[in-house]
């Protein structure tokens, strides 16, 4: 993974743990209302996507045990992982594009209900995105998929030649002239395996996007309430469909690109579907960036606009990440997908203690401050949810306490200890499993291997009834917690 080049290893801050008593107290252990449903607390799972899904999508076993154990934990709510929403093969990650996926994910409304004694909302992360390829290894990719073009024959003198002598005389080129000679696009396809963009108005289905994907999240999200769902996140973050129409990359020229009132437009539409298809006892928010950290990407200010934007159509909550891109993507090995957290705004997204000088705890607060503002200025109560690098109780009350944000979010904390919300609200603050933000988890996600952490993923590993990973090497969940009486 790619961290900032100053290379300054963070120590785990201290911290302080709080009494019951404090903790009870404490606004980070208080109620919020988020449309028509209350939390408890203003603890908040992000979603995480554990590996754990059939190849066709459904939930499994395995899906029920990891929302079990965070469930056990207690936090405000839990959002399950980003699941797709067309009906289309995506490997083992869930789906929700079909009503035959209804029964699976109600299995897993009621598992999480049952682990967590009712004390958790559960909401789902509904994602689309669009198509991306290996990269190929070069021989195939110039022999067989590359458009021989005119500008490449006339590059290589080769006006009239046939194809097969081009394609031939691109293969003898060493790789810095190839990559010169190539065109963006197509330099790209061979170095990171070709990738859609919203921006490809040349493929009707891109082209038709505005169309489609308004009444596809709209019967996904219908689906989620007839599971049992709390509600709907929107995934408008990262690296997917809907964060690239947001992006001020997008410069599609058919009134969804351009200027933000218009990258706005699909969001806002996609929004409109998904409230009319449900009840209004269902909750409906999105995520997106604070800040797209890439060239010539959103800024914070773009985000305020949008949060504004999105509390005025009447969202529930605003979920704030961010970073997660292609667009820096480190190239991935022959017969690897690109991974959109492997460059600088990959870091972003999830910070490691190998850092700048700023470090990896809160990178996102003040951008997520800003926004917040933004959104109260124009006289908006929408909660707004922030993430990355939340270690600690004192940390999380000062982001509330200084109205930062309004519901604290860990993802990395909570995976290395989901009880850790329990813990701390019950005065036991010293037993946490604290994170140590080096990213093991992340690796194993990149690799599409089940998502474990190196903190317990070896515990226990002969005690009966632990299931173990595919590799058997290590437990899918953590040990259980039994708080002493
Ligand atoms: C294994 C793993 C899977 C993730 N999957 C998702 C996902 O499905 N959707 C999403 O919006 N973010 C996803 N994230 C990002 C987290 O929700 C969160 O934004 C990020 O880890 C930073 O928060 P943290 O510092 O509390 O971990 C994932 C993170 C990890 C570590
Ligand atoms: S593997 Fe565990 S300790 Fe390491 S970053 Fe992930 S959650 Fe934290």
């Amino acid at each position: 993974m790619w961290h900032p080049p100053e290379n300054i290893k963070h120590p785990l801050p201290d911290v302080r743990w709080p009494t019951e008593a404090e903790a009870a107290a404490s606004r980070w252990f208080s109620p919020v209302t988020i449309g028509p449903v209350t939390l408890e607390q203003r603890t908040w799972v992000p979603a995480m996507v554990p590996w754990r899904a059939t190849e066709d999508g459904f939930v499994t076993e395995d899906v029920l045990d990891w929302y079990a154990r965070f469930a056990e934990g207690r936090p405000g709510a839990i959002v399950v992982e980003a699941t797709g929403v067309r009906d289309i093969p995506s490997g083992p990650l869930l789906r929700i594009g079909h009503d035959r996926f209804i029964p699976g994910l109600q299995r897993l409304v009621e598992t999480v209900r049952r682990a967590g004694e009712g004390h958790t909302r559960l909401f789902i992360q509904i994602i689309d995105f669009l198509a991306i390829k290996r990269r190929p290894e070069k021989e195939k990719f110039i022999r067989r998929f590359l458009d021989v073009n005119d500008r490449y024959r006339a590059a290589l003198g080769l006006a009239a030649a046939p194809e097969a002598e081009v394609r031939e005389r691109l293969l003898s080129l060493p790789d810095p002239e190839l990559d010169r000679l190539l065109d963006e696009r197509d330099r790209e396809s061979l170095r990171y395996g070709f990738r859609e963009r919203v921006t490809d108005m040349d493929r009707p289905h891109i082209r038709e996007l505005p169309k489609v994907l308004p009444g596809i999240f709209a019967e996904a999200a219908a689906r989620a309430e007839k599971a049992g769902f709390d509600g709907v996140e929107l995934h408008y973050a990262h690296a997917y469909t809907m964060a690239s129409f947001l992006s001020a990359l997008n410069d599609r020229p058919d009134g969804y690109g351009g200027p933000r009132e218009h990258r706005v437009r699909l969001p806002l539409e996609v929004y409109r579907a998904v409230r009319a298809a449900v009840s209004n006892r269902c909750v409906v928010g999105c995520r997106y960036l604070a800040d797209e950290t890439i060239a010539g990407g959103n800024r914070p200010e773009d985000a305020a606009w949008f949060g504004v934007e999105f509390a005025r159509s009447g969202m529930d909550f605003l979920s704030v990440s961010r970073g997660g891109k292609f667009e820096d993507a480190q190239p991935p090995a022959v017969g690897w997908a690109a991974y959109p957290y492997t460059g600088p705004s990959g870091y972003e997204c999830m910070p490691t203690v190998l850092s700048d000088r700023q470090g990896p705890f809160g990178r996102n607060v003040p951008a997520v401050g800003q926004i917040r503002q933004a959104v109260r200025e124009a006289g908006l109560s929408t909660p707004i949810v922030v993430s990355g690098g939340i270690h600690g109780f004192d940390q999380a009350e000062g982001i509330l306490e200084r109205d930062e944000a309004d519901i604290v979010a860990a993802a990395r904390q909570s995976l290395a200890d989901p009880d850790w919300f329990r813990k701390v609200r019950l005065g036991r603050g010293g037993e946490v499993r604290r994170c140590v933000f080096t990213n093991v988890c992340e690796a194993l996600d990149q690799k599409h291997l089940q998502v474990t952490c190196q903190l317990w993923g070896r515990l226990g590993l002969g005690e009966p009834g632990v299931k173990l990973s595919r590799d058997g090497r290590r437990r899918l969940v953590p040990p259980r917690w039994e708080p002493a009486p």
